[in-house]
């Protein structure tokens, strides 16, 4: 009988964007599930409580370094630091990422550019560096964070809406250069899950929250993407890659995201 392997005990992940919302979900999921963690944010002071309650609560470790992934040598340093803490890197989750809402004619080149700069060149700048350390080790998986956003078009989301969909052709595209390195790159796609950034970028609260366990609704959890992510990254989905995995309930006509930013077709 065949018994699917979703354990990631042992194996050390890297998580880009973990002092909140989604990627701080994800790191306490996979340290939970026993992986060792490396996580970075752009200021020690936001990063450092989370690897704290992550050592306090979870199986695995974690480690906290403060890194600007728009910054090549901020990156090439935070992973030198995981490598000398944790050794091989097994698995990468690309989540840093964000957005403002805006008509493309109000964007300004300095805004179109960090849009794209965080999300796209950010996610460059780690799977180069990983991924170079991936090949030297044998393989890895890694996981990149898109959007609905990148899957269909809205308005207001002209650069956010271009850097996810870039996501998703930069995954196939390495799952296709990297496969016989063992090295399996997959994405995922969350609709609107509340976090933080949501909160500031929407100004959609908390006490829009149903059940996690209802499906229909407009808006998930962190949890809801982490659990999504641990599968890929596990035994589970090794014969997965290059695929975009969309994560989202069904929301009801009148009450999506859509809806809520007036933007309703
Ligand atoms: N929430 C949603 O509805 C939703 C839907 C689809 C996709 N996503 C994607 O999911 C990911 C996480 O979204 P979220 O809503 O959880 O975002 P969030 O609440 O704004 O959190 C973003 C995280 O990224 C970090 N970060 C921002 N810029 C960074 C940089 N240059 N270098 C390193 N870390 C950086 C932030 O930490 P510091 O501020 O401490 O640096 C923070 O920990 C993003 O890629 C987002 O595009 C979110």
């Amino acid at each position: 009988m065949h018994t699917p392997e979703y354990s990631i005990t042992g194996e050390t992940a890297v998580i880009t964007g973990a002092s909140q919302g989604i990627g701080r979900s994800i790191a306490e999921t996979l340290a939970a599930g026993g992986a060792d963690v490396a996580i970075c944010s752009r200021a020690q002071e936001r990063i450092d409580p989370v690897a704290d309650a992550i050592e306090e609560e979870c199986e695995g470790s974690a480690l906290a370094v403060e890194c600007n992934v728009r910054d090549r040598e901020s990156v090439e340093r935070f992973i030198e630091r995981t490598i000398e803490e944790f050794g091989d890197i097994d698995c990468l989750v690309n989540n840093a990422g964000g957005e403002f809402v805006a008509p493309f004619e109000d964007i300004s080149p300095n805004g179109w550019n960090a849009v794209m700069d965080l999300n796209v060149t950010g996610t460059v700048h780690c799977t180069q560096v990983v991924g170079e350390t991936m090949r030297q080790s044998g393989g890895g998986r890694i996981v990149n964070l898109s959007s609905v956003n990148g899957q269909h078009a809205a308005p207001g989301e002209s650069h956010y809406g271009a850097a996810k969909a870039a996501i998703i052709r930069l995954t196939e595209t390495l799952a296709v250069e990297w496969a016989g390195e063992g090295i399996r790159v997959n994405c995922v796609a969350p609709g609107l899950i509340q976090t933080p950034g949501v909160a500031e970028t929407l100004g959609i609260e908390s006490e829009a929250m149903p059940p996690r366990e209802q499906v229909d609704r407009r808006i998930g959890y962190g949890e809801d993407v982490a659990d999504v992510v641990q599968f890929l990254c596990s035994p589970a989905a090794s014969f997965m890659t290059g695929e975009t995995l969309t994560v989202k309930g069904v929301p009801r006509p009148g009450n999506s995201m859509e809806h809520d930013l007036g933007l309703e077709r």
